[in-house]
């Protein structure tokens, strides 16, 4: 298909989808900018995510989510990798919908949790949970954030496609 260069792609998504590694492929593919939100947010404030939650609490964070969000405005060509819950505070996705096409990485609870159990130390809300808490965590935080990632444009299940259909 022929990628509106207008047009952003935003991948949303829980952590561990894998929203970075399909935001890579895709801006290969359509020769497109790629830009992973947290780790410009990481530069900006010269700290990482789990000194941003310490020093700041996670308000500040999503405030910054927010901010950076506004400056993909007169952007384009840029495949955007969002934070896992960036789509679910302050009215996010109507900013998200509006750079361009937004995509959900669907994936259930169980395969969420695989994924995580090597990965929980850079991410604060997860870092301290046994493999058994990860699981509940991931259970009732996916419920919760649902409504929100179901207003994505374009829902892709990476367990039984290899792309999304853009
Ligand atoms: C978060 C997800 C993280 C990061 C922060 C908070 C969340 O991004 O933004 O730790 O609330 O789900 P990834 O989805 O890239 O892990």
């Amino acid at each position: 298909m022929e990628q509106n260069l207008k047009n952003n792609i935003i991948l949303v998504g829980f952590m561990g989808c894998g929203k970075s590694t399909l935001g890579k492929e895709l801006a290969i593919k359509f020769s497109m900018d790629f830009v992973d939100m947290d780790g410009l947010i990481e530069k900006q404030e010269k700290k990482s995510i789990t000194q941003i939650f310490r020093d700041h609490g996670e308000g500040y964070f999503r405030e910054l989510e927010t901010k950076l969000l506004h400056s993909f405005k007169n952007q384009k060509n840029l495949v955007i990798s969002t934070g896992g819950g960036t789509p679910c505070f302050n009215d996010n996705m109507t900013i998200i919908n509006s750079l361009g096409q937004s995509v959900y990485i669907d994936l259930p609870p169980k395969v969420l949790r695989n994924r995580l159990q090597h990965e929980k130390s850079v991410r604060p809300l997860i870092a301290e949970l046994s493999s058994d808490e990860l699981l509940s965590f991931i259970e009732h935080k996916l419920e919760e954030r649902l409504p929100f990632y179901q207003k994505s444009t374009v829902v892709f299940d990476p367990q039984s496609e290899d792309l999304p259909a853009l």
